[in-house]
């Protein structure tokens, strides 16, 4: 399930994601980067680094020469070496780092442990990676607790359509889990936290449209919605909203771990 997500949902421009994802991840990544402890002279992988929203946090604060990345997606891999041209950027997964053992100080996965085929495989890549004693950090959205940027849409789905498949039992989107994840990818000091972020959105169809675009779970499951299908999950969505100008608020899980 989680490998054809991957393969299906995540073939879109990176400016469609940019439009249903990046408006959170943007934000999310300036938070993460801080957590992570990021600091000059540091050698990082962004593992999973789609259209680049983590990875310019880390040129801002390291430097491209600095800096690594690699995502399965070859739209967004192609997207972040045009961006970032002095960027090493790589196509492949998180299970299989094509990167030498102990390479980088730090490995961070924004928003993506829950969409790996074998997420405690990827963690361990990670840890391989980095140098002993290096950081491995990932965060993934609070799916489960519908603490994340989609919990109105996927509340409206279900008032709609009860048995559809969510995001709640992916890898990671439940409290704990990643810790979890990370212990059994044999990290140590492992220390779990969270992040939140605030979105604004100033009508309805600014957060409405990406959905339509195809990208990720949620885009999977509109598009294959008929026209009339698609209008009564828009209109239920509309309900459940606060009146326009509004925010979203989005937590995310997060854990820091020692390779
Ligand atoms: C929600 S996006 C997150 C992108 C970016 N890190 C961000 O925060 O905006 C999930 C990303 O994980 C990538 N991905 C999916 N499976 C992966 C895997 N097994 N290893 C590495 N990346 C993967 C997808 O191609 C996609 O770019």
């Amino acid at each position: 399930m989680a490998a054809y997500i991957c393969v299906v949902t995540f073939n879109v421009t990176a400016g469609s994601y940019a439009r249903f994802m990046g408006r959170f991840s943007e934000p999310l990544a300036v938070q993460f980067a801080r957590l992570a402890g990021v600091r000059a002279g540091q050698r990082v992988l962004d593992v999973g680094c789609g259209p680049g929203a983590l990875t310019a946090q880390l040129v801002e604060r390291l430097g491209a020469d600095a800096v690594s990345a690699i995502d399965p997606s070859g739209s967004f891999a192609a997207a972040v070496r045009v961006r970032f041209p002095e960027v090493d950027v790589r196509c492949g997964v998180a299970e299989q780092l094509p990167f030498p053992d102990g390479s980088f100080d730090i490995a961070l996965a924004q928003l993506v442990v829950h969409f790996m085929t074998d997420p405690v495989w990827g963690l361990r890549e990670m840890a391989r990676v980095t140098r002993p004693g290096g950081l491995v950090a990932a965060c993934v959205w609070d799916h489960a607790a519908a603490g994340g940027p989609l919990a109105t849409f996927w509340r409206a789905v279900h008032d709609i359509d009860p048995h559809a498949r969510d995001e709640a039992e992916l890898a990671g989107a439940r409290e704990g889990h990643l810790a979890e994840l990370c212990e059994a990818a044999g990290l140590t000091h492992i220390e779990p936290t969270s992040l939140t972020v605030s979105v604004p959105f100033t009508t309805f169809a600014d957060w409405w449209e990406p959905f339509t675009l195809g990208v990720g779970p949620a885009g999977a499951y509109v598009t294959q919605l008929d026209q009339a299908r698609r209008e009564v999950l828009r209109s239920r969505c509309a309900q459940l909203l606060p009146p326009a100008p509004f925010q979203v608020a989005a937590s995310a899980w997060c854990v820091r771990a020692r390779a």
